[in-house]
């Protein structure tokens, strides 16, 4: 069996054979001119911003709040106007989806990775709002224990109190603006929550979906009789436990919530500029100083006034770096790419989460079921489309193998054996492996934050008939890849190598997953939903039997981070504690490639959050009085490109707020025609 998105892969694929390349011809070329959206440019910017993804968006949104700063975001996938249903929908995440179609997939894939039969992985994602617009829509904080454990990694560097789980936790607020279910799908979903954790008036709306099976209400009850407790507060700094969690859903219309929707469309900003199917080749520099940012097949270039930040993602800002000259010296050679600055850890420290599944039958609707029977009117309405497979569960270690002071004394033990499987020889990425693997080892396997996640999905089919399947995903890897470039032309996909299962405990963590998600159908009052396992069947009883089965079933949870880690620089780091990538003037990293450690959790909460408190301390760094005040080293900068107006006056504000009213019902229009 293959996960949703697998599913969605070759649905989308037979797409693109069927309707032939026509069916995706770009048609943003037409936008008015006066818009944000692909206008005519400037020849520099105060910032310019490689990737409109996620982090990209929210970042182009808050630093143009200050209408006397100039943004333009450089990105390489399309605007997704062409494919807006298909964004808009929840559900179509699983029953359509726009994964595999070129102009909006990388259709990146690993290689073959030794330790799990040589098989590859796609990593997809390429779009206006990045994998925003195109994923599984959860909405799921980490623990703050992770974020401590992510702050002990800094605590030497200048900068490291931003990043206490206290202020995380507040720009994760600032993202969003929750809306509780309606009194009928909370008594459907047995759902619980806590208001007081949540913000109230973020761009990003979380919520729950308009339609859930009765099934999901079993969930938590049947959780907590397998010890595995029921959590009321998921969002408040213990993300352990079983619970219903929230969607990036705007339940005014059922629609998904993206960066581009929260943080682009509300607005207006003639100071904002973003161009679409423009790929960064380049950044280039002066000394250590980025002056210009080249972009597309033909290699134009744009100033950068102030600062190039890199939002490519995971895979685009490594890849972007590399290309720019930053990064390994042996890669760089390799590639023929001149050495601009030395720094072994990019792209490295590369961490992902894995799941596997068990396919329950049954007799109950699911979504699924919904969904294959034409006939039902509720298959096609708005509410049913909303569906996202809500619930969830992270089992800590004591859940999961009982004895935590032997499990952690075990991994420790393990360290060598770990060492010996880095991607590198570098002595300061091996350092940073070390203290990530020793932190994770003595401060979060021993918490009650997830080794493994549990996830109840609804979505899928099997022979005709509706499942239930329960995915088991590894959380906390202590295998750990790497991504290289292997030429010098940009257009050329990077070496994705995550190295998957190349420490033994994570198949371990993974099996044990795994008896847990077969548990939970034999459990009450689950197990009065199910009928039978039909994968991999209840002949897969011994160790051996569930490796076999893992290794050939497990796929990526597109949960991919920590390729430009923020650790110090003798220990593999890439960005410093205020995002700086280390050895350069004026280029940060900000996106999930900058986390030191993959979260128990799943991307998108910790990544809006990482986004909105970095935009903050920018902000910050400009408009303290003297370009050289702040703590961490300005820009050099030339008095053209100083901070020309730290203090806008109100009167360009009012100007813009007006000219946006005006320009809304446009822009608006013109996105759902
Ligand atoms: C199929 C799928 C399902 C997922 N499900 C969930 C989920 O349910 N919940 C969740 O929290 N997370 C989920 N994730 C993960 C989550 O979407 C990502 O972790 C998150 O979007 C990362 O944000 P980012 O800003 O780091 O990168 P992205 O959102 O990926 O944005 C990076 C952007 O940079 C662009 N780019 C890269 N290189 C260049 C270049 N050289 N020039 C110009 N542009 C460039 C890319 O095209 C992309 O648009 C999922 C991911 C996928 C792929
Ligand atoms: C959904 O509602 C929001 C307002 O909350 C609006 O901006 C958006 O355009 C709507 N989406 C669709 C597809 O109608
Ligand atoms: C780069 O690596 C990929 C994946 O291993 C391979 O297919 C490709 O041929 C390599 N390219 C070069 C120029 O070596
Ligand atoms: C569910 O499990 C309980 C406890 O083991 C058992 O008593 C009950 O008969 C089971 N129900 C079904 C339908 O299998
Ligand atoms: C279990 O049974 C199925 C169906 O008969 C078979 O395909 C599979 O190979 C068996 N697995 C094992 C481990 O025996
Ligand atoms: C960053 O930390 C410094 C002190 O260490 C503080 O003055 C500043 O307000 C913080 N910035 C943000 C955005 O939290």
């Amino acid at each position: 069996m293959h996960s949703p998105f697998a599913r969605v892969l070759l649905t989308s694929l037979t797409c693109i054979l069927t309707l032939g390349p026509q069916a995706f011809a770009f048609n943003h070329h037409r936008l008015d001119s006066r818009a944000m959206i692909n206008p005519t440019l400037q020849d520099s910017y105060d910032f310019v911003i490689v990737g409109g993804g996620l982090a990209g968006l929210v970042l182009a949104s808050r630093l143009t709040e200050d209408s006397s700063t100039t943004v333009l975001v450089l990105e390489a996938g399309g605007t997704g106007e062409d494919v807006a249903n298909t964004i808009n929908h929840p559900g179509l995440a699983y029953y359509a989806g726009i994964l595999g179609n070129p102009e909006h997939d990388w259709q990146w894939t690993s290689v073959p990775q030794p330790n799990a039969k040589n098989r590859v992985m796609n990593w997809p994602g390429r779009l206006l709002g990045g994998s925003s617009s195109a994923n599984g829509l959860y909405i799921v904080r980490p623990s703050s224990v992770e974020v401590d454990a992510w702050q002990s990694l800094i605590s030497g560097l200048d900068g490291a109190d931003n990043w206490t789980s206290e202020k995380f936790f507040a720009a994760m607020d600032k993202s969003e603006t929750f809306t509780p279910p309606s009194a009928e799908i909370q008594a459907t979903g047995n759902i619980q929550y806590a208001a007081r954790s949540r913000g109230s008036s973020g761009p990003l709306h979380v919520s729950y979906p308009g339609y859930l099976p009765e099934i999901v209400g079993k969930w938590t009850n049947t959780l907590s009789n397998i010890g595995i407790p029921v959590n009321s507060d998921p969002a408040g700094g213990n993300a352990g436990g079983a619970y219903v969690t929230t969607s990036a859903i705007n339940p005014t219309n059922w629609t998904r919530s993206y960066s581009k929707t929260a943080y682009i469309d509300p607005y207006y900003r003639p100071n904002l500029h973003i161009l679409t199917d423009s790929q960064v080749t380049r950044v280039i520099f002066s000394g250590t100083k980025a002056t210009a940012v080249e972009y597309g097949q033909d290699r134009k270039t744009v100033n950068v006034g102030k600062e190039a930040i890199i939002c490519g993602g995971p895979v685009g800002s490594p890849a972007t770096l590399m290309r720019s000259g930053v990064g390994p010296k042996d890669v760089l050679d390799a590639a023929g790419v001149p050495v601009v600055v030395e720094l072994p850890g990019v792209g490295q420290h590369l961490q992902d989460h894995l799941a596997s599944q068990i396919i329950f039958g049954t007799n109950d609707e699911t979504a699924g079921s919904v969904h294959a029977n034409a006939d039902d009117p509720r298959s096609t309405s708005d509410v049913f489309l909303s569906y996202v497979n809500s619930a969830i569960a992270y089992a800590s270690s004591s859940e999961l193998v009982g004895d935590v002071e032997s499990y952690k004394n075990d991994i420790l033990s393990q360290l060598d054996a770990g060492l010996a499987s880095v991607p590198s020889t570098d002595s300061t990425v091996l350092a940073g492996y070390k203290a990530v693997y020793e932190v994770a080892a003595n401060k979060l396997i021993t918490s009650s934050s997830g080794q493994v996640e549990l996830l109840l999905a609804l979505t899928g089919t099997s022979a005709g008939s509706q499942t239930i399947s329960v995915q088991a995903a590894l959380q906390r890897p202590f295998s750990h890849g790497r991504l290289y470039i292997n030429s010098s032309n940009p257009f050329d996909p990077p070496v994705i190598d995550p190295n998957y299962l190349a420490h033994p405990s994570d198949l371990v963590v993974l099996r044990e997953g795994l008896k847990l998600a077969r548990s939970i159908g034999m459990t009450e009052p689950m197990n009065a939903s199910v009928t039978t396992e039909i994968s991999p069947g209840a002949n897969v009883t011994t160790d051996e039997q569930w490796n076999e089965f893992i290794l050939n079933d497990f796929h990526t949870e597109y949960h991919p981070s920590c390729s430009c880690s923020m650790l110090p620089k003798d220990q593999g780091g890439v960005v410093d504690a205020h995002l700086k990538v280390y050895g350069l003037d004026n280029v940060r990293v900000i996106d999930s490639s900058v986390f030191p450690i993959e979260w128990a959790a799943h991307m998108m909460a910790p990544t809006y959050g990482l986004a909105e408190q970095a935009a903050d301390m920018i902000k910050a760094q400009y408009s303290s009085t003297g370009s050289g005040s702040s703590s961490s080293p300005s820009p050099s900068s030339s008095s053209s490109s100083r901070p020309s107006a730290a203090h806008p006056s109100a009167v360009p504000t009012s100007i813009s707020l007006i000219i946006s009213s005006l320009f809304l019902p446009l822009i608006l229009a013109h996105l759902f025609l």
